[in-house]
C-alpha cells in the first residue's frame, strides 16, 4: 500500500469535528483555538449548517466572517474541512420558491423547519445548490486550510411531490428502455388487475398509495438513493471542477437504508461516515462494537482504501430515548477501533455544545462550563495524543482473506417482501451475526456487496442472499468452481431483480446444483418454539454438538451434498440442517435455519480454520476482547480491544517481543482496564514475527 494518507494536506491522522463559530460571539473565538491546541485537534469541519449565515438574504453573501474562520484554523496550524451548506435552506428560500419543500407521504408540503426538509428533483434547489458550491470554491479553492469539501450532510429521506414523481417515471423508462409491456412484466401486474397501460398512471408507492406491486416498491427504493446520488453529484461538480485537487465526500452513515452506499461511493474521493452507536451499557453486551467494527470494515471495503470516522460523540448523543454516558474508557476505545479498521481520523460532532436549541446537551468536546477541565475534554485530548503516535500506520492494511456480503437491494427486497415473516426478517442483523465470530477470532473481513468482485477471497458468507441480482448466481458459480468456498443461508436465492421467483426450484438460477441442494419449502416459526438441530455422527466435516434453530427454518433435500447437522425436533426431524457440496475445485455450505450464536460461532470458527483462514495473531483472547492488526512489511500495529464492561486478560504467544506505543515490553499475560485498549507495536525484520502473526510465510 501506498504510504499517502488519503488526505494530500495530511500530515498525520485526523483529530477534530463539527465547528460552528457562527454561533458564537467572536471572543469566543480565541478561545477555541487555545482550546483545540490543548485537545490535539488539527482540523475542523466548518460551514455545515452555514447557509443563512453566508446568504442572509437572496443574492446577499457575507462570506467574511467564514474567511476569518478559515484563516484563524489555518494560523493556528489546522486543517478545516469545508461542508456546502444545503442540508438546511434558508427560510427565505422555502418562502420565496416553496417548490423546494419536501412533499410527505400524504401528499402534504411540509412547512419550512428541521433539516433535510427539501425536494431532490426541485430544479430551483439544484440551482440553487451548485451555484452556493461554485461560490465556495471559487472563493476557498485556493485556502491553505482547505484540506477536503464535505458535501452536505447526512443525505437522506424521501419526497413525494409531482416533480419527484415525474423523475421516477422518467427513470422508470430509462430502466425499462422505454418499454411498458416489460416493466408490467417485470412486477407480474396482470395480479390484481395492475398492469399500467401509460407510463403517467405509475404512482409513488408508499402510504396512501399503492404498496402491493413489490417490484414497484423496490424499483422505487432504487430510484431515491440515484436521485440522491444525482442530486450529490449536481452539488459537488463544480467543486470537482474548480477544485480538482481537493477530494470531496460526503457523510454517510452506516447502513442507513435510504441510499445504497455502494452506488454512491463511486463518486467520492474516499468515503466516511458518521457513528452513533446506542451504547446501552449493557455490561458484557458487546454488540454495538461488533456493529462498528463490522461498519468500518465495509467503508474500508466500499474502496478498497482507507475512510474518515468523520462523526462520533464525545460523551452521548441526546436523541436516543435514553442518553447514556460512554464510560471511562469507551472514548479510546472507539476511536482506536475505527483506527484498527482502517480509519484514517477520529472526529466529532461536535466542538463546542450549543446554547440554545435542539442539541444543546449533545455530546460535545467543550461543554456549557466552557473549559478543558472535564472528564469528556480530558479523554478526548487522550484520543488525540495517541493519534499522533499512530501517524506511521498509514498506507497499512490487513489483507482479509474471508467477506461478508451486505447488499442493499437485497435489503429492500427482503422488507418488501410478504412473507414468510412481517417482522423479524431481520436481513441486516442476520449478516452482522455471521461476521461476529470472525470479529471474535481476530480475523481480518471485508464487507463487501453481491456485485463486487468475489475472486479475491478464499471465503465468502452471504447470508439471506434473497435477491440474485444479474450476473451474481453465475459469480458464485464460477467462484466456487474454481476453489473458493461459500455459505449461503436459508431464504437465498429465491427472487431476481425484479422480484420474480426462479422457477428452477431454490436456491435457483442454477444454483441449486452448486450447492447440492434443493430448498423445497420454509417453516416461519415463533420464537418460543425452538427447533433442535444437531451434528450428524460422523459428518466429515468434524462438527459436534447441538444446537437451537428459530424463526425460519427451510427444509431441504439433497442432490449430492453431504448433511453435516440435522434437525432434530419438528416433523422434518432427521432432514438436513447444514450440508456441504463439493463443487469443481471448491465447496459450498447451506445453512437450512437461523440458528442460536453458539451454532454460528462454531461453524464459522471450524469452516474459516480448514480453509486455511487464521486469526491474525496468536494473542489468546477471552469472549469480548478482539485484536485487529494493521502492517506492511517493515512494521505493524497490533489493536488489543476489550469490549466489555469488565477488567479482562489476555495472553501474549511465548517469544513474542512486543511493546506498548511508549516502548514498554510487555510480555506472558496483559491486563485490560472495563473497556481498555492497548496498542502493541512490534517489528517484522524480528525471527520472531511468526511467534506473534499467525503468518506461515514469514516462517524462517
Ligand atoms: C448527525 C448530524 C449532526 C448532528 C449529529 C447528532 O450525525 O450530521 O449534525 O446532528 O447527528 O448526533
Ligand atoms: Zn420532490
Amino acid at each position: 500500500m501506498e504510504k499517502k494518507f488519503i488526505i494530500p494536506k495530511a500530515s498525520g491522522l485526523l483529530h477534530g469535528g463539527d465547528y460552528n463559530p457562527e454561533q458564537w460571539p467572536r471572543a469566543i473565538w480565541k478561545k477555541d483555538q487555545e482550546l483545540m491546541d490543548e485537545a490535539h485537534w488539527n482540523i475542523a469541519t466548518v460551514g455545515v449548517f452555514s447557509w443563512v449565515t453566508l446568504e442572509p438574504e437572496e443574492g446577499r453573501f457575507e462570506f467574511d466572517w467564514l474567511d476569518d474562520v478559515m484563516d484563524e484554523l489555518h494560523r493556528n496550524g489546522r486543517l478545516a474541512t469545508l461542508a456546502t451548506p444545503s442540508a438546511a435552506q434558508p427560510a427565505w428560500m422555502s418562502q420565496k420558491y416553496p417548490e423546494v419543500l419536501r412533499v410527505a407521504a400524504n401528499g402534504v408540503r411540509q412547512k419550512h423547519g428541521n433539516r433535510v426538509n427539501y425536494c431532490w428533483s426541485s430544479p430551483i434547489y439544484r440551482e440553487k445548490v451548485r451555484a452556493m458550491s461554485a461560490r465556495l470554491a471559487e472563493r476557498y479553492g485556493n485556502h491553505p486550510a482547505l484540506a477536503f469539501w464535505h458535501v452536505s450532510n447526512e443525505y437522506g429521506g424521501e419526497c413525494f411531490c409531482d416533480l419527484c414523481r415525474d423523475q421516477f417515471q422518467v427513470w422508470l423508462k430509462a430502466r425499462y428502455n422505454n418499454d411498458l409491456d416489460a416493466l408490467n412484466h417485470a412486477y407480474w401486474a396482470t395480479f390484481w388487475s395492475h398492469t399500467y397501460t401509460d407510463w403517467s398512471q405509475i404512482p409513488i408507492p408508499g402510504q396512501d398509495s399503492e404498496t402491493s406491486i413489490v417490484g414497484l416498491t423496490i424499483d422505487y427504493r432504487r430510484f431515491v438513493s440515484d436521485n440522491i446520488i444525482d442530486f450529490f453529484k449536481n452539488e459537488s461538480a463544480p467543486l470537482k471542477e474548480l477544485t480538482p485537487d481537493i477530494p470531496i465526500t460526503t457523510n454517510m452513515m452506516g447502513t442507513y437504508g435510504g441510499i445504497d452506499y455502494w452506488k454512491m461511493a463511486p463518486h467520492v474521493d474516499f468515503v466516511s461516515w458518521d457513528s452513533y452507536p446506542g451504547f446501552a451499557n449493557r455490561p458484557m453486551d458487546t454488540t454495538d462494537w461488533v456493529y462498528m467494527s463490522f461498519v468500518h470494515d465495509m467503508y474500508r471495503s466500499f474502496k478498497q482504501k482507507p475512510f474518515l470516522l468523520i462523526e462520533s460523540t464525545p460523551a452521548s448523543s441526546n436523541w436516543y430515548p435514553v442518553m447514556s454516558l460512554k464510560r471511562p474508557g469507551m472514548h479510546k476505545l472507539e476511536g482506536l477501533q475505527a483506527i484498527a479498521h482502517g480509519s484514517e481520523s477520529v472526529m466529532y460532532f461536535q466542538w463546542r455544545a450549543s446554547r440554545g436549541s435542539l442539541e444543546k446537551f449533545h455530546g460535545s468536546v467543550v461543554q456549557h462550563d466552557g473549559t478543558s477541565d472535564t472528564r469528556v475534554f480530558k479523554e478526548v485530548e487522550e484520543v488525540g495524543k495517541a493519534l499522533e503516535s499512530l501517524n506511521s500506520i498509514v498506507g497499512m492494511g490487513s489483507e482479509p482473506q474471508a467477506a461478508v456480503i451486505y447488499d442493499w437491494e437485497n435489503a429492500w427486497a427482503i422488507d418488501a417482501c410478504c412473507g414468510p415473516l412481517q417482522s423479524g426478517k431481520d436481513y441486516h442483523k442476520t449478516v452482522v451475526e455471521h461476521y461476529r465470530p470472525f470479529w471474535e477470532a481476530g480475523i481480518p473481513m471485508d464487507v463487501i456487496d453481491s456485485d463486487c468482485d468475489f475472486s479475491k477471497y478464499r471465503l465468502i458468507v452471504a447470508p439471506m442472499l434473497y435477491m440474485l441480482k444479474p450476473g451474481v448466481a453465475e459469480k458464485i458459480e464460477r467462484f466456487v468452481d474454481s476453489g473458493g468456498v461459500i455459505v449461503m443461508t436459508y431464504w437465498s436465492g429465491i427472487a431476481n431483480e425484479s422480484d420474480l421467483c426462479f422457477l428452477d426450484g431454490f436456491p435457483g438460477n442454477g444454483l441449486r446444483k452448486v450447492f447440492g441442494v434443493w430448498n423445497e419449502e420454509i417453516d416461519a416459526i415463533h420464537t418460543s418454539i425452538p427447533v433442535q438441530i444437531r451434528a450428524k455422527r460422523g459428518n466429515t466435516f468434524g462438527l459436534t454438538g447441538e444446537y437451537k434453530a428459530t424463526q425460519l427454518c427451510a427444509m431441504l433435500r439433497t442432490e449430492g451434498a453431504e448433511v453435516i447437522a440435522e434437525y432434530a425436533s419438528e416433523f422434518y426431524a432427521q432432514t438436513p440442517a447444514l450440508t456441504r457440496n463439493l463443487y469443481g475445485e471448491g465447496e459450498a455450505y447451506y445453512i437450512a435455519s437461523r440458528n442460536d450464536p453458539e451454532f454460528t460461532e462454531a461453524f464459522l470458527k471450524l469452516l474459516a480454520s480448514q480453509c486455511g483462514i487464521k486469526p491474525s495473531t496468536n494473542i489468546e483472547t477471552p469472549h469480548g476482547v478482539t485484536v485487529q492488526t494493521r502492517r506492511d512489511d517493515e512494521n505493524e500495529f497490533v489493536f488489543v480491544m476489550n469490549c466489555t464492561s469488565t477488567p479482562q486478560t489476555v495472553v501474549l504467544p511465548e517469544g513474542a517481543r512486543l511493546a506498548t506505543l511508549n516502548g514498554t515490553p510487555v510480555a506472558g499475560t496483559m491486563a485490560l482496564d472495563s473497556y481498555g485498549v492497548e496498542v502493541l507495536t512490534r517489528s517484522h525484520q524480528s525471527a520472531h514475527r511468526n511467534v506473534v502473526m499467525n503468518d506461515e510465510a514469514s516462517l524462517p
